[in-house]
């Protein structure tokens, strides 16, 4: 979409929805409803995207095949289940900016990290640091800390953190370049967000990942948030791995499997240390039933288990939705959306409103103001009584998340969000503050 200069009447809501060529992809999407039937205004697929309407004829084919076939819908299935991840790994590649070898849809992300470290995270007694975010999602410091420990170190020692400049909210990539100039030497791992999940920064894959390599560190991101989300090249870019979950952005349901990227680079090197399972093993003798492991080439070389076909059905749904709409496409109407939230939210909030400082009285917006810095998600910082206002917004309908200990985080995303959503969170969310 080209850019407009945003207006805040409801009227501009109207216009530019009537002119987004991505707006009939709602219609695909089942809105929650609020108790008078009225579509809930979702800003909450930052979290748990929503049910493309064909994801229950995609899982009914695989009950169907199931019941009629039993077993033999591994092979004889309309979708054989055996190579079924198969049927998303060229959209998922597509995706994120991959080659096909370099992806795989498998476990979820937590256990996928925990996969990808035992590959990557090599530490020595000179060089055993882990670089994260000070604000990392929790699951990744434990797993992270974790790691640490399971190889003899201790994590006080042993993880560098990242934290914003006193008096900001957000990190600057030039300190966390400098960082990695300096200190690369005792770095064994950089694992950093792709966005953040509290402050919705997104952070210069390529420039992080340049400075990593050559420092001699492994590199990794976990791409919870910007999978979906922001245009990705990821083999253009160099990090070693990415893990991300695909029920946020990409809508594969609650606990769907995660995705996993490993570079090119890596996907035949034998040498490296992984926990290997039979799905991982070559597809061709995998039931020969041989006592010994052969890694199937590439990013599928690290799978397990043989995983969940109904999640993976669910996810086919979505990823035809994505495919179909491009992620270009979505991604310039995704920055027009949040444009036009950080626009009305400025308009309309109070005047000690101050965008991008802690010492806001009231309600600051953390997320960058620079479209490159960020993807859907705003996050405002409520400094008093917002989880109960967010617990008021969501009784009528107005769904977005709170992240402790003052965070209101909310996102219009560009499959299924439209301008008059953002227009109506912002009318009700400025009228609650006022209550
Ligand atoms: C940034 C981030 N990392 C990791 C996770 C954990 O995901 P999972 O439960 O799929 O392992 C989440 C979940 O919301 C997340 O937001």
């Amino acid at each position: 979409m080209s850019d407009p200069e945003f207006q805040p009447g409801q009227d501009f809501a109207a216009a530019m929805d009537e002119r987004d060529a991505l707006r009939e992809f709602r219609e695909r999407f089942l809105i929650p409803k609020t108790a008078s039937g009225a579509d809930c205004v979702y800003l909450c697929g930052h979290s748990l995207g929503l049910q493309p309407k064909s994801a229950a004829e995609y899982v009914a084919q695989e009950l169907r095949d199931w019941a009629e076939l039993g077993v033999e819908g591994h092979f004889r299935a309309k979708n054989p289940w055996m190579p079924y991840h198969r049927l998303l790994t060229e959209q998922t590649a597509e995706l994120i900016g991959a080659n096909p070898s370099e992806v795989v849809v498998m476990n979820s992300l937590t256990v996928n990290l925990h996969l990808m470290m035992v590959s990557f995270y090599r530490p020595t007694p000179a060089k055993h640091k882990i670089l994260i975010e000070r604000g990392a999602f929790p699951s990744d410091q434990y797993a992270v800390k974790s790691q640490i420990r399971f190889h003899g170190f201790d994590p006080a020692a042993s993880t560098v953190e990242l934290s914003p400049r006193p008096g900001e909210f957000c990190l600057r990539e030039e300190d966390i370049e400098q960082l990695i100039e300096r200190s690369g030497d005792k770095i064994a791992l950089i694992m950093l967000g792709g966005v953040n999940y509290a402050t919705g920064q997104a952070f210069d894959i390529e420039r992080i990942a340049r400075a990593g390599r050559k420092a001699g560190c492994a590199v990794g991101f976990d791409l919870a948030h910007a999978a979906g989300n922001l245009q990705l090249k990821l083999h253009e870019w160099g990090p070693d791995f990415a893990v991300w979950c695909n029920y946020k952005y990409l809508n594969g349901g609650p606990g769907c499997v995660g995705g996993c990227f490993v570079h090119e680079r890596h996907g035949q090197d034998w040498n490296l240390p992984r926990f290997a399972g039979w799905w991982g093993h070559d597809q061709k003798t995998r039931f020969e039933m041989p006592s010994n492991f052969y890694g199937s080439p590439g990013a599928e070389g690290w799978q397990l288990s043989n995983p969940s076909i109904v999640s993976m059905a669910v996810l086919r749904a979505s990823m035809d939705i994505f495919h179909a709409a491009g992620m270009p496409r979505l991604r310039a109407k995704s920055v027009m959306l949040t444009g036009y939230l950080e626009f009305l939210l400025n308009h309309f909030l109070p005047n000690d409103f101050r965008p991008n400082r802690v010492d806001s009285p009231d309600f600051s917006i953390v997320t960058p103001s620079e479209p490159e810095r960020r993807g859907a998600q705003l996050s405002i910082r409520i400094p008093q009584n917002g989880r109960s206002l967010c617990d008021r917004l969501a009784a009528e309908g107005v769904i977005g998340d709170w992240r402790e200990p003052d965070i209101f985080r909310v996102a219009p995303v560009p499959l299924y969000n439209s301008f008059g959503d953002v227009f109506q969170f912002v009318s009700r969310f400025t009228s609650a503050l006022r209550q």
